[in-house]
């Protein structure tokens, strides 16, 4: 149990929040609840970030259990407050064994945000990354295409960096002076240069200051290094459709665990992934009629973000089955990545 909950610790969340925590109710048992951060943060809308972040957890657990011959059973516990999640989770002896091919890439999946290789994917790449997500389907933007997603994800930039309710986020989630953090996300992992790494930290500094230079239009340059240029230079953009519009909190956790194969598949192809998630949420937004913001600037920006991602995905009814966005391409793993908590953070002895 502590090998597969020490494995797990690896799955992917949102600006690496780790929201989970694992209570030990038996030897080969183990409760993995969790608190969605929709609270503190404008990206975790309905705790749907997180609930896809546990959803690769469980995914992860679940693979990590396959190289000690187990098989990993869960079901989920209802809570009272919508904000919190829990899976009991069981560890039951596997008579098929065979460790499954992914575990060996669990801990070396990461985020990369710097430039990858515009070399195309190949048909046998694709073919596995898709039959990894089955039954949920991917879409591709590639070629010229790869276009279309920059000038969406300019747009998404300009409107996350001059937005006031995600100053606070963004103000937590980045470890200025950090290469290597085991919460956050490191500044030399944002893939910003040397020069603007400062202007930001500066700007980060106070809120006044970061809306300001978002208003006079110094957010430019880090939108482009941050989002522009790693959008031109990948091999492909994809959105993971989900089989029919996700109902609940356990359609986004299914969700999670077929991002967590097709990220998992991808780093054994050697491929890297960045998640280019936001868009998504602000469409949703929109979508869902949820006010989620005061500022009427960002309120258009977004309509505009919205309206460019629901052409680029072919219409109303793709746009309610998308569970995630992202881009992909060959390259070297980042020199710089979030580490995580130790096992001992996460584990909540029972009381006795
Ligand atoms: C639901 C979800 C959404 C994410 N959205 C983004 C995103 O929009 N941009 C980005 O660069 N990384 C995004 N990430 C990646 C996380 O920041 C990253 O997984 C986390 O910091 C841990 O780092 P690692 O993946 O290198 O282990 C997302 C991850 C998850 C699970």
């Amino acid at each position: 149990m502590e090998r597969v909950l020490d494995a797990a610790r690896w799955a992917p969340s949102g600006d690496n929040a780790q929201p989970w925590r694992f209570r030990i109710l038996g030897e080969r048992r183990v409760l993995v609840h969790a608190r969605d951060t929709r609270d503190r943060c404008v990206y975790d809308l309905d705790g749907r970030a997180t609930q896809l972040a546990l959803g690769a957890l469980l995914e992860t657990l679940a693979i990590a259990a396959t190289a000690e011959g187990l098989q990993a059973r869960w079901r989920p516990v209802p809570q009272d407050d919508p904000r919190e999640l829990a899976y009991e989770v069981e560890l039951v002896e596997d008579g098929r064994g065979g460790t499954s091919d992914l575990a060996p890439y669990i801990p070396l999946r990461a985020t990369c945000r710097g430039p990858l290789s515009t070399r195309p994917l190949t048909r046998r790449e694709r073919q596995a990354l898709e039959a990894a997500v089955e039954p949920y389907q991917l879409l591709w933007w590639e070629g010229r295409a790869r276009r279309q997603v920059a000038a969406l994800l300019w747009r998404n930039g300009l409107l996350r960096l001059g937005l006031p309710e995600a100053y606070a986020t963004h103000r937590e989630a980045v470890r200025w002076g950090e290469r290597h953090s085991r919460r956050g996300i490191p500044e030399h992992a944002l893939g910003l240069d040397p020069l603007t790494r400062r202007v930001m930290r500066w700007a980060m500094g106070s809120r006044r200051r970061a809306l300001t230079l978002a208003r006079l239009g110094g957010g430019w340059l880090p939108v482009l290094e941050m989002d522009v240029f790693p959008a031109l230079r990948c091999a492909a953009h994809f959105a993971l459709l989900a089989p029919k519009p996700p109902a609940g909190p356990e359609d986004q956790v299914k969700a999670g665990r077929a991002v967590q194969r097709f990220w998992l598949t991808a780093t054994r192809l050697g491929l890297r992934v960045q998640p280019e998630y936001t868009p998504l949420v602000f469409a949703r937004y929109l979508v869902d009629g949820q006010p989620f913001t005061q500022d009427t600037a960002s309120r258009r920006r977004a309509g505009a973000v919205a309206s460019r991602l629901r052409e680029l995905l072919g219409g109303t009814e793709a746009l309610a089955r998308a569970v995630f966005l992202g881009r992909i391409g060959a390259g070297e793993p980042p020199s710089s990545r979030s580490l995580r908590l130790a096992l001992e953070e996460l584990v909540e002895r029972r009381e006795t």
